[in-house]
């Protein structure tokens, strides 16, 4: 009812992490719960994008819908979808990329950056048109905001432009643009640092995965990277390893990370580890709890995408009738 219609989501491609619950989840339920309806994508088809042999995806996104689930996003506010359950998304593909060129889609920092890692090796089709996909994901819902960091900003204009020339090429004079110009609604969060000191991902095996038990993070965390002053500050350039766990224990127990430091005081890194695993362990508990119930119910699971499923499909169908109206098809 706030006239926003939001569209995130995520590549099934491994388990979700405190970098996704700070960098992104949080703010998806908030804006739930704010009102703004929200189009949650598990974008399984993007998957191979740029991953060959990735075996199984439909255990993925089970276990993604069990993190969306755990964190609070819930199924009758927010509509959980596959890519691949959604035939019209893939159908809306043609027409837009009949409207953008060869050469625009080269210069795409995404597209361009992976044309230089493949070097002569050959780039597939699909890693070409990546940014047309993403302006499919973002039009067949009508999204007006989409949520995403500054790397993304490219794509995000790549489907503002797709939406703009639809309309030029097949709007008639009179006629309501069929599709909105998305805003980015652009993340100001800095990025969260694994037990490494570099930025949490999915494959450099620094993460703390929001489903690992409190062992497993009680032992990833006595692992991290600290340094040798005895004595905690919160200096994020001077010393980001350990305003990393300053910043990760604050950001965990909703408290200023200054106070995190000046408690700690001399207490040296074992101190601060040991309060970084507890904020952690007991911010995660609830949502840890939830998701061992969720996984242990995969049809509960089954229907909450088969609802969102549906609802995505009525959404899209609807989208791709308009289209060939204006098309004149
Ligand atoms: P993919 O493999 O599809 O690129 P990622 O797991 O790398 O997915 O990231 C998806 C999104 O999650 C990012 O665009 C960002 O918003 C958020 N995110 C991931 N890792 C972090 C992190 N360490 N800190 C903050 N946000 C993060
Ligand atoms: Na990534």
């Amino acid at each position: 009812p706030t006239g926003f219609r939001v569209l995130t989501g995520d590549r099934p491609t491994g388990n979700l992490h405190l970098g996704h619950y700070f960098g992104s989840l949080l703010n998806r339920v908030r804006l739930q719960d704010a009102g703004v309806e929200t189009m949650v994508l598990v974008a399984d088809y993007q998957v191979i994008t740029d991953r060959d042999g990735v075996g199984p995806i439909r255990e993925r996104v089970l276990s993604l819908v069990a993190d969306y689930l755990a964190v609070g996003i819930d199924p009758d506010r927010s509509t959980i979808f596959t890519h691949s359950a959604v035939p019209a998304l893939n159908q809306l593909m043609l027409p837009f990329l009949s409207v953008v060129t060869d050469a625009e889609l080269r210069r795409n920092p995404t597209v361009k950056s992976e044309m230089e890692a493949t070097g002569d090796r050959p780039m597939s089709g699909l890693m070409l048109t990546y940014p047309v996909h993403q302006a499919a994901d973002i039009l067949f819902c009508k999204a007006n905001l989409v949520p995403v960091g500054k790397d993304q900003l490219p794509h995000l204009e790549q489907a503002r432009v797709v939406a703009r020339r639809f309309d030029e090429r097949y709007g008639r004079a009179g006629d309501a643009p069929v599709f909105p110009r998305p805003e980015a609604l652009l993340s100001e969060a800095a990025s969260v640092l694994g037990t490494d000191g570099q930025k949490m991902s999915k494959s450099r095996g620094n993460a703390i995965e929001l489903g690992m038990d409190a062992d497993t993070t009680a032992r990833l965390l006595k692992r991290a990277v600290t340094d040798a002053d005895r004595h905690i500050t919160y200096d994020p350039v001077g010393r980001p390893e350990v305003s990393n766990l300053v910043q990760l224990t604050a950001m965990a127990s909703g408290r200023d990370p200054h106070d995190v430091a000046r408690e700690i005081g001399d207490g040296g890194g074992a101190a601060l580890k040991r309060a970084a695993t507890e904020a952690v362990n007991e911010m995660l508990a609830p949502v840890r709890a939830r998701r061992a119930e969720l996984v242990a119910d995969e049809g509960h699971l089954l229907a909450v995408l088969r609802a969102g499923n549906e609802r995505a499909r009525a959404v899209a169908d609807a989208t791709l009738d308009e289209v060939r109206a204006a098309m004149q098809m």
